[in-house]
């Protein structure tokens, strides 16, 4: 079994340092929209204590690009080392960042600025090559990858801000995007075998997601498609929240002692029609739009209740990379080339997941269905690193966090970027949270008569 080759290896130097100054542009045009759509009374509150205030946000963007673009790949001394500790992700909990005495909005936008200019400078006298941290600019996709991963972390303090709407965009697409409706089956067989997982060529992966190495799995079943409003709605309606059988013990004490009833921002009104609250819009609850906002929880609940499971991490990544034809792993579910607009709903383009069946384009080979983009998925298996793992380039991007209670969540949302997301990018997070974009699909063992039979439909 073969891997990929690296997509930017064909790239001259020069070539390569305009698709950087292009993604940098790009990932800053968003923080720069998500930061001006707000007052800056808004911008130095604290909309939630799971979230940062949004300056903080910004000035720590800067501070990251700072660190590893203008002093470590541009050799210059500190702009201001005395904020260093200010926007240290690890010095301040999220919570007791409005008390710290931060950069101004006015002094933040002219800091993120400075730097930027600077690692601009960098980017023209690196040769993108020699030192691991410069070879194929890994350390600019690094940061193009952080700010745009803040950029969907300040999209989720958008979603906890209080007030009217301040985010527009155009609503996901209600049919599928170029070409024909093809049927989503409930779902799919995918065989027995080993496949490679990971990646060990991707450019800009981040350590986490390397090596690429061997995983041997047994036949199992997994959703063609997230699990949908209209599905999440039944397991209410049968008092899924009510019944302790259907939750893990540490599941049920976090959805008594949180009083979860729902997902988060839905409420019902005197009807019974659940209604939800978008970045200050309330509309009716879609049926076909995949679930958001459940934590791993309720994703877990849901699927006991179905009579499945979660899947694991390795199966996520099988029915999303597996190419029985080739019997190779792909970069994404449509093949190796990057996503485009009709291969998935990412990059904030729209302001919520789209309809199952919105994207035929961007199956797997499979026909595992949006795997990438709309909902970040909860996936069964804890935080741990690969088989001959290497930190790089610093322990506090993953390693740190390896162990813990945290869950892995896969495939990114409709706020992940492109730039920030393939099909062996990994997440992590608590499984009490739901603030973040996140649903889930369900999965299965295969059973003895759809082992003889073939593809289940
Ligand atoms: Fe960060």
């Amino acid at each position: 079994m073969t891997e990929i080759a690296d997509p930017l290896a064909e790239l001259t130097p020069e070539a390569l340092r305009a698709h950087v100054a292009t993604e940098l542009t790009r990932s800053r045009a968003r923080s720069t929209a998500l930061t001006e759509a707000v007052d800056e009374a808004d911008l130095i509150r604290q909309h939630s204590p799971l979230m940062s205030p949004l300056v903080w946000d910004l000035a720590h963007i800067g501070s990251q690009e700072e660190l590893w673009l203008v002093r470590d790949v541009g050799g210059r001394e500190p702009l201001r080392p005395e904020i260093d500790g200010l926007y240290d992700a690890f010095q301040h909990t999220r919570a007791s960042r409005v008390q710290l005495p931060l950069l101004t909005p006015a002094e933040t936008r002219r800091y993120v600025a400075e730097v930027r200019e600077k690692a601009l400078e960098a980017l023209e006298h690196s040769p993108l090559r020699g030192r691991r941290l410069e070879e194929h600019a890994f350390a600019f996709g690094m940061i193009v990858q952080h700010e745009q991963q803040h950029d969907e972390t300040m999209l989720a303090t958008h979603q906890l801000r209080a007030g009217s709407p301040v985010l527009h965009a155009e609503p996901p697409p209600a049919v599928p995007v170029g070409g024909a409706a093809v049927p989503v089956p409930a779902e799919v067989l995918v065989p027995a075998g080993a496949f490679s997982m990971g990646t060990s060529t991707e450019p800009w992966a981040l350590d986490n997601e390397r090596p690429a190495h061997q995983v041997e799995l047994p036949a199992f079943v997994i959703d063609a498609a997230p699990v949908t409003n209209g599905q999440y709605v039944e397991f209410l309606d049968a008092g899924g929240y009510d019944e302790p059988r259907w939750w893990s013990e540490a599941g049920w004490r976090h959805r008594v002692e949180a009083g979860l009833t729902a997902p988060q921002f839905w409420e019902a009104d005197a009807g019974g029609q659940w209604w939800r609250r978008r970045f200050g819009v309330l509309e009716p609850v879609h049926p076909a739009e995949p679930v958001v906002h459940v934590c791993f929880h309720e994703a877990a609940a849901y699927a006991a209740w179905a009579g499945k499971r979660l899947p694991t991490e390795a199966e996520w990544e099988k029915a999303a990379r597996w190419d029985p034809a080739s019997r190779r792993s792909r970069r994404y579910p449509w093949g190796d080339e990057d996503p485009t607009p009709e291969h998935a709903n990412l990059g904030q383009r729209h302001l919520g997941p789209a309809p199952v069946g919105a994207y035929p384009k961007g199956a797997s080979a499979l026909g595992v269905h949006q795997l990438i983009g709309d909902v970040w998925e909860w996936t069964s298996s804890g935080w741990y690193p690969y088989p001959g793992f290497q930190m790089f380039p610093y322990p506090e991007y993953s390693e740190v966090f390896f162990g813990g209670d945290y869950r892995v969540l896969r495939g990114g949302s409709f706020g992940a970027d492109p730039a920030a997301v393939r099909a062996t990018f990994r997440n992590w997070d608590h499984p009490i949270r739901r603030q973040i974009f996140s649903g889930f699909r369900c999965a299965r063992d295969a059973t003895p008569a759809e082992l003889r039979d073939g593809p289940v439909r």
